[in-house]
């Protein structure tokens, strides 16, 4: 079993790796990109134009608890949670692992997850997300579904990254500033 502070100072670690990286040179030159260029995802239309954060390693994640990570940028905290079971945008070997930003919808307050229930909890007005159904707004004050942090799964290195956002992060006229 992981322990959780060292998993999130881990998570931390990485995602500031990122970000190192998206400041970083490619020398790809087939890539037809500029010298110096960010490296972003240009895989899928919903990723165009996002960074590519590695956030964690598969086989560190338990259904027990969520990890905090921070994308598109250090002003918006995200939750990484494994499920268990197969679900909608779910990556990894059990298609289980899934994120989502954890700014409430409705004033933006910080969602927690409940392994209990498998929900995603905001304390300020009680609403209620599903992180099995793409996070859906369950109940509770918010009218909008929370975003869902894109994912893609590296089968040869077990590594989990951050590459896009369905949805609006909360507060923000554009989720890439
Ligand atoms: S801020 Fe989450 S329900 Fe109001």
């Amino acid at each position: 079993m992981v322990d959780k502070s060292s998993r999130r100072g881990f998570l931390r670690t990485t995602a500031a790796g990122g970000m190192a990286a998206l400041t970083g040179t490619r020398s790809d030159a087939a890539s037809g990109k500029q010298p110096n260029a960010p490296l972003v995802s240009n895989e899928s239309p919903i990723s165009r134009g996002y960074p590519i954060f590695p956030i964690a390693q598969a086989s560190e994640l338990n259904t027990s608890a969520s990890a905090v990570f921070h994308y598109p940028d250090k002003d918006s905290p995200c939750l990484l949670i494994k499920t268990g079971d197969a679900v909608p945008g779910g990556v990894g070997p059990g298609r289980d692992i899934v994120a989502y930003s954890a700014m409430c919808t409705h004033m933006g307050c910080l969602v927690a997850y409940d392994a209990d229930t498998r929900t995603l909890k905001c304390p300020c007005h009680f609403s209620v997300f599903d992180p099995d159904q793409c996070g859906q707004m369950v109940c509770g004050q918010a009218t909008e579904n929370l975003p869902q942090i894109e994912l893609r799964f590296d089968d040869s290195s077990g590594r989990i990254s951050a590459v896009g956002i369905r949805g609006s992060l909360y507060g923000r006229v554009s989720n890439l500033l």
